[in-house]
């Protein structure tokens, strides 16, 4: 009896070694679209949307590698009030200079706060999962997020139940990019990263789990340039369907 011919799917995966047999993905602007906020950003503060968005993110992730990386953890604040900090910093350097004096802008906190609570997930994820889930690989969330935040996000994006985990550093104190936040996911399948898919859409996210040992797949939405820092993702893609080619589908 002849074997049966490799898939492509199967063929490219065993070019990348062995087929991952879980996969975990980051949350924000991976698998719940942050653009909605943006959108409000831009309704609230006219002309201003984009450069809020932009700082706000950059901002938050800033503070979480400070809070990381200065004595010894000593300034942890779970990622919803880092979230909430930024948010205020970006207001003051980008809206505040043309504001009237004294604005606090506490509604418009508030409303974004609350758009940023309740994201819609990139429609394609929910296909991804339950074909996943069809084929018995664990899937999970690997994310700075809190539990609170993250569970809610789970909720109002309908993804509940086509999830085996929703890991959050929260417990650990130390956020991605700390070894010790993507040894999580190793501790929570009880496979080793080199087994495990990580998904991310944030490039410094995708290397990092490179470079700690995951098979990576950056989803690359909009086109940008990966960091330069001279490794690559194991894969990029432009939408969560390409974690699919991952996992070739099983031939009877
Ligand atoms: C997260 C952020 C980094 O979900 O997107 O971990």
């Amino acid at each position: 009896m002849s074997k049966p011919r490799p898939t492509a799917a199967e063929k490219s995966s065993v070019r990348n070694g062995e087929a991952p047999r879980a996969a975990l993905f980051d949350a924000y602007g991976t698998l719940f679209d942050v653009y909605s906020v943006g959108l409000l950003a831009e309704q609230l503060f006219p002309g201003h949307g984009q450069a809020l968005g932009l700082l706000w993110r950059d901002k938050q992730i800033d503070y979480t590698r400070l809070v990381t990386t200065c004595n010894h953890g000593a300034h942890y604040q779970p990622f919803w009030a880092l979230t909430r900090a930024a948010l205020v910093y970006s207001l003051k350097r980008i809206v505040a200079p043309t504001a009237a004096p004294g604005a606090d802008f506490a509604p418009q906190i508030e409303r974004l706060m609350n758009q940023y609570r309740h994201l819609s997930a990139f429609p394609e994820i929910k296909t991804v999962l339950s074909t996943l889930k069809a084929q018995g690989i664990p899937t999970g969330i690997l994310s700075n997020g809190d539990a609170a935040m993250l569970n809610l996000a789970v909720k109002s994006a309908g993804l509940d139940g086509l999830l085996d985990h929703v890991i959050s550093v929260d417990p650990i104190r130390k956020y991605k990019t700390h070894p010790e936040a993507y040894a999580l996911g190793e501790q929570t399948t009880g496979l080793s990263a080199s087994q495990i898919l990580f998904v991310s859409s944030n490039a410094w996210d995708a290397l990092a789990a490179t470079w700690y040992g995951y098979q990576t797949l950056w989803v690359n939405r909009y086109q940008l340039p990966f960091e330069e820092l001279g490794t690559q993702p194991t894969r990029s893609g432009s939408s969560l369907r390409d974690v699919l080619a991952f996992f070739p589908a099983p031939t009877n």
